[in-house]
């Protein structure tokens, strides 16, 4: 049971093994930081037959197999299930099919997907197409197949082992952290981490999560540890964590306030302190984000539990600052649910950068306060009186 940190498969229970890899050096999972790293988990399971779940980032196909050859000579494993297609986790597929003959089970989209990375390699491949309810017994170990389409893409499929009740969830409950340990209890609060990667991975899917969780109870399921494939096994902070999917997933928000901004010659950033320091004294938590300073994907783990925010940009080119326009596009993709936001800014002339993030915003669902705060050149006192106004502002709808 213990991990040393050999490079070993980890015995997490009984014919149950952690054969995935660790990726120390992993900085940038598209495009989300990951100063911490990562891991690609993959799980073989060993009962009178032997199953893989997941494999891991092509890169570490020789990782995982020689983890998987510490229990059984991959050759003879019997069924690989794929619960994802993503490549972090099917990366490796292809070449642990050189060495088996194992069949395949994964769902009809995700076997669609497969022939769209590896038709040239697939096609002699014996597959069969799992749904929602399909079980298969390994002989003493028995899969339950859980369809999670939209968690979070199309193929998306979650795989129980009833005898030990841990739920494979793939990419749901995961964490970027590059750990030597497998489990919570041996690493601290890893809640935090889960918030970021729901944050940057899952927070447009909070209907079909939601859907998902009822469909756990619907089929008696009551996981003793949820082990994803990406970071560690939740046992001590199951209920935690469940508890935390469940607010996110209902989109709960506190009473916080985000000044999120960039600035050209410092006149923006007067108004984003003007704003932060307003909010601060109305008593509701407010952060303030320069965004060459935040990486998006904290700014949007911050974005999780808030109520409301501001984005601010000075004009260039009568439009928006770069960075603003990066982390626009990226909030729209994430689509964040029950937030109030309002646009400020600086320019010289024509102006422009207002407007555009103003439109941005809706375009993300957000609901926006209008109109937007805008100054020329640099705020004077009356400005930043409008300033400490929009600060109050937000913090009254936090307050609600
Ligand atoms: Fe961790 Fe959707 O892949």
């Amino acid at each position: 049971m213990e991990n040393k940190e050999t490079g070993e498969a980890v015995e997490l229970a009984e014919g149950i093994y952690w054969v995935g890899a660790i990726d120390w050096n992993g900085r940038d999972f598209h495009g989300f930081t990951t100063p911490g790293g990562t891991t690609y988990n993959s799980y073989l399971v060993v009962g009178e037959k032997t199953a893989l779940i997941d494999t891991v980032k092509e890169p570490f196909a020789g990782e995982m197999l020689k983890r998987i050859g510490q229990v059984i000579d991959p050759e003879k494993l019997d069924y690989i299930v794929v619960n994802h297609m993503e490549l972090d986790h099917a990366g490796a597929l292809v070449e642990l099919k050189k060495l088996t003959k194992a069949k395949v089970l994964i769902t009809r989209r995700g076997r669609d997907i497969l022939d769209g990375y590896f038709k040239a390699s697939c096609s002699s491949w014996d597959f069969e197409i799992v749904r929602t309810g399909d079980r298969l017994s390994l002989g003493g170990k028995n899969l339950l197949f859980l369809e999670a389409t939209m968690l979070h893409w199309p193929d998306s499929m979650e795989t129980f082992l009833q005898e030990d009740g841990i739920l494979f969830s793939n990419d749901a409950f995961g964490q970027h952290a590059a750990t030597s340990k497998r489990y919570d209890f041996e690493v601290g609060d890893m809640i935090p981490d889960a918030a970021e990667y729901y944050a940057n991975i899952l927070m447009p899917f909070g209907t079909p999560l939601l859907r998902y969780l009822g469909k756990l109870e619907e089929f008696g399921i009551k996981p003793v540890q949820i082990a994803p494939s990406h970071g560690v096994i939740w046992k001590q902070d199951l209920e935690k964590i469940l508890k935390a999917y469940t607010a996110w997933a209902n989109g709960e928000v506190k009473e916080k306030v985000l000044v999120i901004y960039d600035t050209m010659w410092g006149s923006t950033e007067i108004m984003a302190r003007e704003i932060t320091e307003a909010v601060r004294q109305a008593g509701v938590e407010v952060k303030l984000l320069h965004l060459r300073k935040n990486p998006r994907n904290l700014i949007m783990k911050e974005m999780l539990d808030t109520s409301a925010f501001a984005v601010g940009s000075p004009t260039l080119n009568n439009g928006i600052f770069p960075t603003v326009g990066d982390f626009l596009v990226y909030l729209k993709g994430l689509r964040p649910q029950k937030k109030k936001a309002a646009a400020f800014g600086s320019y010289g002339w024509g102006g422009g950068a207002v407007k555009t993030i103003e439109q941005e915003l809706k375009n993300s669902g957000v609901d926006v306060l209008e109109p937007g705060l805008q100054v020329r050149y640099r705020p004077e006192e009356k400005e930043l009186e409008k300033c400490r106004e929009l600060g109050r502002q937000l913090a009254e709808i936090a307050k609600k």
